[in-house]
């Protein structure tokens, strides 16, 4: 009997772990099953010159703002309502949530959302899709830092949408 109760206690335990870790994983990542975008690759070190590479200006600027924090490969994907403006490279995308930078190394995605025709950028955990973004002025994860380069850098990403330029 003791035996009976302690091995249901030892499952009811795993299927509780199981039950959390799959649902807080699951509804974090929104963006799961969403088709893959252009922007792709891995961060260089620091002091990489990604011209010389075939890079441009911008993905230099990229990796200048983001190599100290080595965030390793990245992976975009992008809301398939979203899809059509992408691929024409236009330049207003439908409200909601646009694309995500995914950092899997590291745990952490960008997200750049539409409200009203106007970006909210953000940076959140992949653990629990909780947002650890900067309020540090010019801090690299400040949105104000993400909004800088993707509304203004000499007009080269259109809608707020940097990876599909070339
Ligand atoms: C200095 C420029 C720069 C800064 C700063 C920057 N980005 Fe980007 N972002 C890019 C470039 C360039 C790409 C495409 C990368 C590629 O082509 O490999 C990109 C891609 C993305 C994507 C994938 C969708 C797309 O636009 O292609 C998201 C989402 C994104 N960035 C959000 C953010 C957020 C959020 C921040 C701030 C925390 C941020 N970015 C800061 C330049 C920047």
């Amino acid at each position: 009997m003791k035996r009976i109760v302690l091995g249901g206690l030892v499952a009811a335990f795993f299927l509780a772990v199981f039950t959390v870790g799959t649902s807080m994983a699951g509804g974090a990542l929104f963006w799961k099953n969403w088709p893959e975008g252009t922007a792709k690759g891995v961060m260089p070190p620091c002091g990489t010159n990604v011209l010389a590479l075939g890079g441009d200006d911008i993905l230099q600027a990229t990796v200048e703002t983001y190599c100290a924090i080595k965030p390793g490969q990245y992976v975009s994907f992008i809301n398939p309502k979203a899809m059509d403006t992408y691929k024409k490279k236009g330049k207003k995308y439908p409200d909601g949530m646009t694309g995500v930078l995914q950092f899997a190394d590291i745990g952490v995605a960008f997200t750049t959302e539409i409200k009203g025709g106007n970006p909210i950028y953000d940076v959140i955990s992949m653990k629990d899709g909780k947002s650890i973004a900067s309020k540090e002025a010019n801090h690299p994860l400040n949105p104000k830092t993400c909004e800088k380069c993707h509304a203004s850098f000499k007009g080269v990403c259109k809608g707020f949408v940097c990876g599909n330029r070339m």
